[in-house]
């Protein structure tokens, strides 16, 4: 059987680190908030380059303490792609707020800076950017716009930790940047995990307080936070994947270019890279619209393709309220045509070939 993705595989690369990273936590006698997380989040703000990053509990805590931390709430409104992981908007909802639906490119799968003036009201507060599978959005066309707007520009970055986008990290551009360490992101865990970066000192702080109960250095809370802090286990695993994660993107890049080249004269579309921007393949996405009839015809040779995602946020029943302006034409399209081809660190050239090969059988039975 081969899964689209399959994070042992990936782990057992660096078993004999990761090992000794747990057992490190164990003979010690901190478990929360220590010299791992403390380690960890020094070296991921080097890794980005930022002056800050938060370690949290999870990418969707990462979200919702940023829209805690930026004050939106009940009344504001946030601007958001459909075509994402449900957390991306529940974050909005949990805050109160709500969220505002913009349509997708159709070239590069994410938020389409042309569509998001006519959603603009006296009520949005900011614009939450999804690099989607592991490809940076159009951030300079998205800069502007917050700008000329004066919205806060949230980077949803869960699927695309080592991405680059005009030689700058993502998560180093927009006001704050949410990561999720989930077990099969470019940087996971062996459980859930998130962090947020941020150049903003002050942001930094309230988000540190707000992550546990609101507290300050005396124990004493000032607003009401949450539990939501990275334990020291995830951290000390982090620490150990994140030495390895350029390296282990570049696979991902090397496993993608195979897709890309093996497919060239297929009736299949691929998502396109931004200019200047570097895609991790978190996920490698073809358009098909016989979609799924290729899932089927996968199965049958025990490959399980994904579908990211199949029913887009704003049709589930706890988003139908949301608000939007128009008609997510592109979001629906690709609900019914993307898929997700297995692509992770340890996939062998035999598996790939394999996958390859019955793709090919598939459009060559037409
Ligand atoms: C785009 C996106 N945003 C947010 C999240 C939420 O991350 P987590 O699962 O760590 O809460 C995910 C993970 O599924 C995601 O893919």
């Amino acid at each position: 059987m081969i899964l689209y993705n399959d994070p042992h595989r990936h782990n057992q690369y660096y078993q004999q680190e990761i090992k000794q990273a747990v057992n490190d936590v164990l003979n010690s006698s901190h478990y929360i908030l220590a010299h791992h997380v403390n380690c960890f989040e020094t070296e991921f703000a080097q890794y980005l380059q930022v002056k800050h990053s938060i370690g949290v509990a999870s990418g969707t805590d990462a979200l919702h303490l940023s829209l805690l931390a930026l004050d939106i709430g009940l009344g504001d409104e946030v601007i958001v792609p459909s075509h994402t992981a449900v957390a991306t908007v529940a974050a909005i909802k949990l805050v109160g707020a709500t969220p505002v639906f913009v349509d997708i490119d159709k070239t590069f799968c994410t938020l389409n800076p042309r569509q998001i003036h006519n959603a603009i009201t006296k009520q949005t507060k900011a614009i939450i950017v999804v690099h989607l599978y592991g490809s940076p959005a159009d951030m300079q066309a998205l800069l502007n716009i917050a700008q000329q707007y004066q919205l806060e520009l949230i980077e949803d970055c869960a699927q695309a930790t080592g991405a680059r986008y005009q030689g700058q990290a993502i998560g180093s551009i927009g006001t704050l940047g949410c990561f999720s360490f989930y077990p099969t992101k470019t940087l996971g865990g062996i459980g859930d995990g998130g962090a947020i970066s941020c150049n903003n000192t002050e942001l930094a702080n309230r988000i540190r307080s707000l992550r546990q109960y609101g507290w300050d250095s005396q124990h004493i809370s000032h607003e009401v936070g949450l539990n939501s802090r990275l334990d020291e286990l995830q951290a000390a695993i982090l620490r150990v994947k994140l030495r390895h994660l350029d390296s282990d993107n570049q696979m991902r890049i090397q496993l993608a270019q195979n897709y890309t080249q093996a497919f060239t004269d297929l009736p299949i579309d691929i998502i396109q890279v931004q200019e200047g921007a570097s895609h991790v393949y978190h996920l490698y996405v073809i358009i098909v619209p016989q979609r799924d009839a290729l899932v089927k015809h996968l199965k049958k040779a025990n490959i399980i393709a994904g579908v990211h995602y199949p029913i887009p946020v704003h049709k589930m029943p706890a988003f139908t309220a949301s608000l939007t302006h128009q008609h997510l034409n592109i979001t629906e399209k690709m609900a019914a045509q993307v898929l997700s081809l297995p692509l992770y660190v340890g996939l062998s050239n035999t598996e790939q070939t394999k996958v390859i090969n019955s793709v090919r059988e598939f459009f060559t039975s037409f």
